[in-house]
């Protein structure tokens, strides 16, 4: 015990030096830990210090992170869960005892700087919680009031689908389906409270729809000749997280808001993804990112056309790569870093760094989509007992999706619940896919471009 502690001391005590050499810039990252194969909290909270990394964003408040990191100088946002935000709308104590068990109880020793009231609410389907979002952010800044802490921002991030309208970026328009009561309350609090509007925005989602028509340097930030003027407003853009951030900018203007700052809190460019996925490489994550880190910190802050000048907040999406993810591929390769802590690819939050003193990238062979039959198979090395629950599940759809497994029919031979679930997923995803399943099945799936049809026994396909 000794030992470990006097080495855990010594540890620290290093943390701490090189954390006071940080300098001010304003890049963030967050840790996102759904992952079963993640570095501990300890070695996380090392990587981030010596990847020079100033702001932490966190889906929780884990006692053993905030503990660690009250022995550094990272700002730290800390988040009310979606689950909790019901309770403490309805009840001041509900919120004070929060604020008491994950805010005073590091602070200020951790440097709490943004408590974030739950996480994309107004992308789920669930008007309740809708409802109840802005009582809870009220309680929690009541709450801080109350102990006299009045530095910590509240906030909510928001995901891009809580606009019906964003192109061209003048069109920016909340959805019709959310009460405007919530829009209203939301702005006037974040408004009142000089907090910022926190916005999940992703230029990877609306390039890699629609990759032939728009230009991947224009997403990337590689700024060339490629521009667009928004034929109402007038202005010019140079990049498509410009026009993205600026359409939330119009959005609130409607409203009759146009002093709410907007701050980042996840961005980033997926390293891999599946074969039906396009441009999900390390050299544009790494091209994204780094264009990003050099956007944000330049001095004076750049902005955006519609509000020049004004300083983003953003924090890269994200540490590691995040296996227990659910989706397509590219949600489980977000990542900075690999497992054992080494970058996937070297980003300089300082963003100081030109670009001709970072290693050489190997150049993605295609950053076009694939053209051709998909299948969808089962992975390597994976449980039978999962993979034949799995088979029950894709089978029990119906819809003939494994009519062809029967007895006697063409792909019953080879009786394995490999081969049977190969075939099950092959089949439910080409029935399924337009409708946005992914060829997945819990980790169970893999898209290949190997036709696995043997015999008599056809693969049904997807053609891209
Ligand atoms: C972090 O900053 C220090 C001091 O500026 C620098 O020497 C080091 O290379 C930086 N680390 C990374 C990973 O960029
Ligand atoms: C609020 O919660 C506290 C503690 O759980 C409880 O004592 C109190 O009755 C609740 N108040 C209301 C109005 O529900
Ligand atoms: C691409 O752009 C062309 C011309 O602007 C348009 O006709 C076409 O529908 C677009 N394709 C897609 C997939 O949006
Ligand atoms: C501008 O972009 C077009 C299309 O990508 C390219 O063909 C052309 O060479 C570029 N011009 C300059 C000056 O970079
Ligand atoms: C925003 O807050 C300022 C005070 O900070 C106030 O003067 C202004 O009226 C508010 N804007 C709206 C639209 O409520
Ligand atoms: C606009 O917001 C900034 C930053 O929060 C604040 O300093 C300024 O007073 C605000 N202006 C108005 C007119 O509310
Ligand atoms: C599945 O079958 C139902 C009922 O026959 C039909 O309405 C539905 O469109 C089918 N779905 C697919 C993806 O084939």
């Amino acid at each position: 015990m000794c030992t470990e502690k006097a080495v855990f001391a010594f540890s620290l005590c290093y943390l701490l030096s090189l954390s006071c050499a940080l300098s001010s810039n304003k890049i963030g990252v967050n840790y996102g830990r759904l992952g079963n194969n993640l570095p501990s909290p300890y070695q996380s909270i090392e990587h981030l210090i010596s990847m020079n990394v100033s702001h932490v964003k966190l889906y929780d408040a884990n006692p053993e992170v905030l503990k660690l990191l009250s022995r550094t100088r990272i700002h730290v946002s800390i988040m009310v869960t979606n689950e909790q935000i019901s309770s403490i709308a309805l009840n001041q104590s509900h919120a004070n005892l929060w604020v008491q068990e994950n805010v005073i109880s590091y602070y200020p020793d951790t440097k709490i700087q943004f408590v974030l009231v739950g996480n994309e609410v107004i992308s789920y389907n669930d008007r309740k919680m809708w409802l109840d979002l802005v009582p809870a952010m009220r309680k929690i800044k009541k709450s801080l009031n109350k102990y006299d802490i009045h530095n910590i921002k509240v906030g909510t991030p928001l995901a891009m689908d809580i606009l019906e309208s964003s192109f061209p970026p003048s069109s920016g328009r909340f959805r019709s389906d959310i009460p405007s009561q919530v829009i209203v309350s939301l702005l006037k609090f974040l408004n009142a409270t000089k907090s910022f509007y926190f916005l999940d925005v992703y230029p990877y989602f609306p390039w890699s729809a629609n990759p032939t028509n728009m230009s991947l340097d224009f997403a990337l930030m590689n700024y060339g000749n490629v521009t667009y003027k928004d034929p109402e407003s007038n202005l010019v853009y140079t990049n498509l997280l410009d026009q993205m951030l600026d359409s939330v900018v119009f959005a609130m203007r409607k409203f009759g808001f146009d002093n709410i700052s907007i701050a980042v809190s996840e961005t980033g460019w997926p390293h891999a993804g599946d074969i039906d996925q396009p441009g999900a490489n390390a050299y544009n994550a790494a091209t994204y990112n780094r264009n990003l880190v050099r956007k944000m910190t330049s001095n004076p802050p750049l902005g955006t056309p519609a509000k020049p000048g004004v300083e983003i907040p953003t924090f890269i999406f994200s540490l590691y790569d995040e296996n227990q993810k659910s989706g397509p591929g590219t949600e489980r390769h977000w990542g900075l870093l690999e497992n054992n802590g080494m970058p996937i690819y070297e980003v300089d939050f300082t963003g100081t760094r030109p670009e001709k003193e970072y290693s050489e990238l190997v150049k993605p062979v295609s950053n076009m989509p694939y053209n051709g039959k998909i299948w969808c198979v089962a992975a390597n090395a994976v449980s039978p007992m999962e993979l034949a629950a799995a088979l029950d599940m894709a089978c029990g759809q119906g819809n003939g999706t494994c009519a062809e497994l029967a007895p006697g029919k063409g792909c019953y031979e080879p009786v394995s619940v490999i081969a049977h679930a190969s075939y099950a997923f092959s089949s439910y995803w080409a029935k399924f896919r337009s409708a946005g399943v992914p060829c997945y099945f819990n980790g169970l799936a893999v898209q290949t471009i190997t036709d696995p049809s043997h015999g008599s026994c056809q693969f049904p396909s997807v053609v891209v």
